[in-house]
Formats: C-alpha cells, structure tokens, sequence
C-alpha cells in the first residue's frame, strides 16, 4: 500500500484524489494547506481524519508513515517544496510546470537522484486517452513519418464548468508566482508536452503572445517551433468570450492535427467538447476512420497519470515524466517565453546539455508500464 500526503488542497487536488482513493494500492493518509477551508473540506471528502491534516507541510513531510507526496501548490512553491520532501525522504508527484527556472529544475532532479527518490512531473495530457490513442496510431506508422503538429487553445465560457475560486486565479496572473501566462505559460505547458510526446524537444522556438482582458489574459498568440529533424510545430491560443462550451472543468476546448507523409490524426477535444466527432479521426489513402472506443473526459487523464505514478512505485520503474524530462517541457515552455520577450526565435536549454537541448527528446514512448491505450 502506498501512503500519500497531498499538499495543496486547491482547486485540481479533487481530480488527484480520485486516482488515488480508486487505487487498491494506494491511500491518502493525511493532508496539508494553510488555508484552513481547504484543508477542512478536502480532508473530510477524502476521508482524512483531522489528526492527519495540517496548516504546515513540514509537519505532513515529518510523518513517517508517509510514503510518497502529491505537491499541488503554486508554481513559485514547486521548487522548495519539492526539495523540502525530497530531503524528508518522501517520493514526489508534483505538477506541471516543474519549476520557474532551468536552475530550480536542475536543483530538483538533483536531490532527487541524491535522496534516493522518485520525482514525477505530473503532466496529465500525455496520458488523456486520445492524445494516448493518437499516439500508438503514429506508432504504428499509420499517416508515415511525422512532418508537423498543431495545436489550438480556445478557452469561451461555459455554464457547466467548475468553479474556479478567486485565489486560484490571482497567482497564475503575477508572473513572479506563476512564471509566465496563464494561457501561454501555465495551460501551454500541456501543449508543449504534447508535442514533446509527438516529436520531442524543439531546437527553435519563436513566440508571439499577446494581451487581452487589460493584461490578465497572454493571447491571442502563436507559438511555432523547429524539430532537429526538421520537423515544424505550432500552438494557437485565443479567448472567444461568447463562445459557449461544453465542459465539466475549464471552459476550454483543445485540437490537435498531427500531419504524416501518408496521412492526418485528429484529437477534436481536450478540457472540453465542441465538435460532435470522435476524439480520434485518422485519414490515409483516401479514407477517413474514427475511433471512439475510449474515454474521453478529462479527468480520465487524471486517473491514469495518478495510478501510473502509484504503479511506478510499486513496480519500481521510472515514472512519466520523470524530472529530466519535465524539465525539457520546462525548457520549451521558457523558450516560448523568452522570445516574445526578445522578437527573436530561442533555444531550448536543459542545464548540463547546452547547445543540445533538442537532441535529448525526439519523440517519447507510450508509458506503456501504465497500461495505458
Ligand atoms: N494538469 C492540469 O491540467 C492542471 C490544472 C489546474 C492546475 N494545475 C496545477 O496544479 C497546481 C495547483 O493549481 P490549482 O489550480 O489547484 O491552484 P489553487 O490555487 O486552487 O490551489 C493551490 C492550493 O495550494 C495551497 N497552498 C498555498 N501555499 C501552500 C503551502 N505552503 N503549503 C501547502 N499548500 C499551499 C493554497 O492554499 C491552495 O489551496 C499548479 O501547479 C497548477 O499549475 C494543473
């Protein structure tokens, strides 16, 4: 049985929680935020008795009987937090993005490896089940050698989406607690490990991103990318305010087109719904073929990526992703940063690789060990 602690009782720890009170392996034996609704409701809706929830998570990390730690906090406190559980000796799970910077996630894998731990970056999207889907199909070499990838956020408004509280929104909006955007930077992270799974790591990067809702939203923006195998990417990101979603989270809707040298996969949905097609529609020589035999809310992304990391420790193996490779999601999520900054394209740069960022991805496996797909 693997003992959780989760620090960060927020917003998204609801869709955690679920992956570990389904898991026979897995139970959640005490949990820490200082805000004490939070830490009140959560506790109690996750079975928590109140001698396991804590205001400080020094005090969660200081139980023994604490395996492993689920950090779900704001971006600024990933780095210490992390470093602060890793010391304690606990296995982490933490959200994307890693980090605010390429040195705090070279501190991070660091102490990992030092401590003798297993660090997860918790990135949901590579385990959504028709990213999953759309991935073995490129594997199996159904549209031929991968040429590009695009990508499109839309965020709109829905009247089914969760609530959202103020405080959840306050930090993503200061750049020195969030790193970036909220659109861009935060929710860009996904995309960019999408294309990451895809294709790997970029080697050039160049960003546009824009600004609307006085400052509050990064967008419109585009976002392009070179592979080192000459392979292009692009994300689009823009907020349409009127345009009405179907959702049981964000008000978002997410598509991917993944062109080949013989063909084209779609993924027509992510936090939301907007076309009525299956999630996954394939098309080569001259015939188009859907797949709709999976789940596709987005929670189910959730699931598997928590039971995949319970999986991991049971089993031993490396989780996905692991920290040098959260950091490389990490790079290209900066590099995008960096250049609307600068109106130049940028490099990716892992710490320890310099000049040779791009050359570590090239297009990652299925985290088979899951039992995913
Ligand atoms: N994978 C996804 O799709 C996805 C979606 C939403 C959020 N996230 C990530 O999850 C993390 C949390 O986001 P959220 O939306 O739940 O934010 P949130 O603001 O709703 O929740 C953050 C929680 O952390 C708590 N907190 C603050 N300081 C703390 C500390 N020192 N110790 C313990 N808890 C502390 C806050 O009180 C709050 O309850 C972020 O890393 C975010 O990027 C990922």
């Amino acid at each position: 049985m693997i003992r959780l602690g989760i620090i960060g009782c927020g917003r998204i720890s609801d869709l955690h929680a679920h992956a570990y009170l389904d898991h026979p392996e897995a139970t959640i034996v005490a949990v820490a935020d200082p805000d004490a609704a939070n830490l009140a409701t959560r506790g109690a809706a996750w079975g928590v008795p109140e001698s396991g929830r804590y205001q400080d998570y020094r005090d969660l990390l200081a139980r023994s009987d604490v395996d492993a730690v689920e950090i779900l906090v704001p971006h600024h406190l990933h780095a210490p937090i992390t470093l602060d559980a890793m010391d304690a000796g606990k296995h982490v799970s933490l959200q994307k993005p890693m980090a605010l910077s390429m040195d705090e996630a070279a501190l991070m894998v660091r102490a990992g490896h030092e401590r003798g731990v297993t660090f997860k970056v918790f990135e949901n999207f590579v385990f959504y089940p028709p990213v999953v889907r759309a991935k073995e199909l490129v594997e199996n070499g159904e549209i031929g050698d991968l040429l590009s990838i695009r990508i499109k956020s839309n965020p709109g408004w829905s009247p089914t989406a969760w609530d959202v509280p103020a405080a959840a929104s306050a930090w993503r909006i200061d750049e020195s607690k969030c790193g970036g955007g909220p659109l861009v930077f935060d929710d860009g992270h996904h995309k960019f490990a999408i294309a990451w799974y895809f294709l790997g790591l970029a080697d050039r990067v160049h960003a546009f991103i824009g600004s609307s809702m006085d400052g509050v939203l990064d967008c419109p923006s585009i976002v392009s990318w070179h592979h080192p195998d000459g392979q292009v990417g692009s994300l689009e990101v823009a907020y349409s305010p009127d345009l009405r979603l179907h959702t049981a989270q964000y008000a978002q809707d997410d598509r991917v087109e993944i062109t080949g040298t013989r063909g084209v996969i779609w993924v027509t949905r992510g936090h939301g719904r907007m076309l009525d097609v299956p999630p996954v529609i394939l098309y080569r020589d001259g015939e188009t073929r859907g797949f709709s035999d999976m789940p596709t809310g987005w929670e189910s992304s959730f699931l598997n990526s928590g039971r995949h990391f319970v999986d991991a420790l049971r089993d031993g193996t490396s989780p996905s992703l692991t920290g040098e490779e959260g950091a490389e999601v990490l790079a290209f999520a900066l590099a995008a940063q960096e250049s609307a900054k600068t109106g130049t394209a940028a490099a990716p740069r892992v710490a320890g690789r310099d000049g040779d960022a791009a050359a570590a991805g090239r297009g990652r496996g299925l985290p088979r060990e899951a039992g995913l797909g």
